[in-house]
């Protein structure tokens, strides 16, 4: 799909401004919202190693600081010194702030290895039996 190799692109891009000194194992991200907006990201290491933060979140904080809140689909590359050997999935915190903003069933989650060969996944396929913001019982905002 079209659409996919152009967040693939831009998701690939993104690994030469990874910081990841500590793992050197860098990712790249393109977040496409429902407006049509496209939020980039890369993960961002740390030297106390715990506030590190991975490109998906690194994308997602960026687009909802921007007022985005819906969206389609996440486009993710990763490999150690930015070489992309396999499919890079998202790691599970990453998986729960999705499901913060992201219908499970709808959101498409595109792990890539160049921007013909990928595997998409629904996030309700990588993140079942999730606690999400309904567990909570509130209406939303
Ligand atoms: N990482 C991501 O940015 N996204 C993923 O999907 C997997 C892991 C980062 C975190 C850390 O900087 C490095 O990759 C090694 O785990």
């Amino acid at each position: 799909m079209i659409m996919w190799e152009e967040l693939i692109q831009k998701a690939m891009e993104q690994l030469e401004y990874s910081y990841a000194p500590y793992s050197d194992f860098k990712v790249g991200a393109a977040l496409l919202a429902a407006d049509g907006r496209i939020f980039t990201g890369c993960n961002v290491e740390n030297a106390a190693y715990t506030p590190s933060n991975c490109a998906e979140r690194t994308a997602f904080f960026k687009a909802v600081s921007e007022g985005a809140r819906d969206f389609k689909a996440i486009a993710i590359v990763g490999g150690r010194h930015g070489i992309i050997r396999d499919y890079c999935t998202p790691c599970g915190v990453c998986r729960q702030v999705m499901i913060e903003f992201c219908v499970p069933e709808d959101f498409q989650i595109i792990a890539a290895k160049n921007r013909t060969d990928y595997k998409v996944y629904t996030l309700a396929e990588l993140l079942p039996g999730a606690f999400s913001p309904e567990s909570l019982g509130e209406a939303e905002e």
